[in-house]
């Protein structure tokens, strides 16, 4: 990605853009994954926030006991969250995400919000560890009717997030024209991998 548009979004992060409370479907997808959670378990979950921004679903993570990884190119975006973060786990990254590496089969939960980067969904994939969950939410087409954004380019397609989480297990899908406090055109997912990944698991294919 190029400066330019690193230096659009610390214009944007400046002006406080992306410091509202987490999205519902997200927080609705985290109870669902509580929910199937192991009581047994001791130690420590992990996750990771992808295109942060100021944190909302890092901090959400970290509230629900999640040790979490946070990445955004913004340094005003990272600043502003590790600034809220207090005492929480959450490693802030300041890293460009289409080169930065990402671990594999790493994360219980791995969190896409209002990003959409098609090369990179299927390094996505292969971040979360067997038995745990992909939630991804933006915006698809039809959005261009109501504002930004309007590039298809960062549109998701109808069918596009079932697509990609082919073969995975849907615990929560969202599709279509909302009527919230702005009428928005989303998408979201919550898919979680299988524990054991046969032969036929080709991500992104
Ligand atoms: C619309 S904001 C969403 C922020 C956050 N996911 C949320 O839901 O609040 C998009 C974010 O993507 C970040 N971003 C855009 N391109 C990026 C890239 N190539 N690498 C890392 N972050 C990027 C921007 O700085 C911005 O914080």
């Amino acid at each position: 990605m190029s400066n330019d548009h690193r230096r659009e979004w610390e214009d944007r992060h400046r002006r406080g853009v992306t410091w509202g409370p987490p999205s519902p479907f997200v927080v609705t997808a985290l109870d669902a994954i509580a929910g199937r959670g192991n009581a047994a378990r001791t130690t420590p979950r992990r996750a990771l926030d992808i295109a942060c921004g100021a944190g909302r679903h890092a901090l959400a993570l970290a509230a629900r006991s999640y040790r979490v990884v946070a990445v955004d190119h913004a340094r005003t975006a990272v600043a502003a969250l590790r600034a809220r973060a207090g005492g929480l786990a959450i490693d802030g990254v300041v890293a460009d995400v289409t080169h930065w590496p990402l671990p594999v089969a790493r994360f219980d939960v791995v969190i896409v919000v209002d990003f959409l980067e098609r090369s990179l969904l299927p390094a996505l994939r292969a971040a979360v560890a067997p038995g745990g969950v992909l939630v991804m939410e933006t915006f698809m087409v039809g959005q261009e009717r109501h504002g930004h954004p309007r590039n298809p380019a960062y549109l998701l397609r109808p069918g596009e997030l079932l697509a990609a989480c082919r073969g995975w297990t849907v615990l929560l899908a969202h599709e279509g024209e909302g009527g919230g406090r702005v009428p928005a055109c989303r998408a979201g997912i919550a898919a979680e991998r299988p524990l054991h990944v046969d032969s036929a698991e080709s991500f992104g294919s």
